[in-house]
């Protein structure tokens, strides 16, 4: 299968770890030339480290900052044109949780900051960005979501809130960009093994992982092969959907 990938630039947000990292990765394979944005030092340099030794033709680069910050991200989405002169794919994966806590226990600046980071993050992301994604030839927009922002989950409602803004969100940018050509989707993951799901304690491990068909976590590597199909030539009818992977969540 071609996927049409080699030679393109990708912009991957949260890359520095989990299931963003898995997808530089895999883009890396393709020939891509990845730009990583993340938050830490120690997590960027493991990803380019990790990106280099892979085969694979592609120029990375990578920054570090916080997409919640909307004049770090427009820097940094203009150094990325300077030296690339392109952005063919977004992949908006960074994202963060919150402590698990009932609404009327949930601190104002917990909400605020998940929401900060989760969906004005890619609003940021995505206000700097289309303007170069509509000028390729293979525009592509994915934004990561998750299974919880259709379930929604008690004791995460910040969390749950900004995952299912992110469907709105898509849908709305996939009407804008279609007439440029673009493709613009989420994905909905459910449980899969990463730093985000650490916290998580053994009885509740195993509650949910009763409540997946598959009874196990999926990996960052299944949800990274989604990704790649959803930002190559091979998804060209495929906007402004939601696709779940979760192993049959129920
Ligand atoms: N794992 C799951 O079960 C699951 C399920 C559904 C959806 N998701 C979603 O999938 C995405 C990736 O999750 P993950 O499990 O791979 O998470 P993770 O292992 O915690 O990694 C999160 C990544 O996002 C980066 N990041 C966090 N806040 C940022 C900010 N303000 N600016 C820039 N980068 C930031 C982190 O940077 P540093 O490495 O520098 O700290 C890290 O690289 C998230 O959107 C998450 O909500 C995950």
């Amino acid at each position: 299968m071609d996927l049409k990938l080699s030679g393109r630039v990708a912009i991957v947000t949260g890359g520095g770890r989990g299931i963003g990292q898995a997808i530089c990765l895999s883009l890396a394979r393709e020939n891509v030339s990845v730009v990583c944005f993340t938050q830490h030092k120690e997590t960027l340099k493991e990803t380019m480290e990790k990106m280099a030794g892979v085969s694979g033709e592609g120029d990375h680069f990578g920054l570090c900052l916080d997409i919640s910050d909307s004049k770090a991200v427009a820097d940094a989405v203009k150094q990325v044109g300077t030296l690339y002169k392109k952005i063919d794919i977004v992949i908006n994966n960074a994202g963060i949780s919150h402590h698990p806590s009932l609404i009327f226990k949930l601190e104002e600046t917990e909400w605020d900051r998940v929401i900060d980071v989760n969906l004005k993050g890619i609003f940021n992301v995505l206000k700097y960005t289309t303007k170069w994604v509509m000028k390729s030839d293979q525009g592509r927009i994915l934004n990561v979501s998750s299974a919880l922002g259709q379930l929604g989950a008690a004791g995460t409602v910040a969390y749950c809130a900004s995952k299912s803004g992110i469907v709105g969100l898509t849908k709305s940018v996939a009407k804008e960009l279609a007439r440029r050509g673009v493709c613009c989707n989420a994905i909905a993951p459910g449980l899969v093994e990463t730093d985000i799901n650490k916290k998580m304690s053994g009885s509740m491990r195993e509650v949910l992982e009763s409540q997946i068909l598959f009874k196990r976590l999926g990996t960052v590597d299944e949800v990274a092969s989604l990704a790649l199909f959803l930002v190559s030539a091979q998804s060209s009818y495929i906007t402004g959907q939601i696709i779940n992977i979760d192993g049959g969540l129920e």
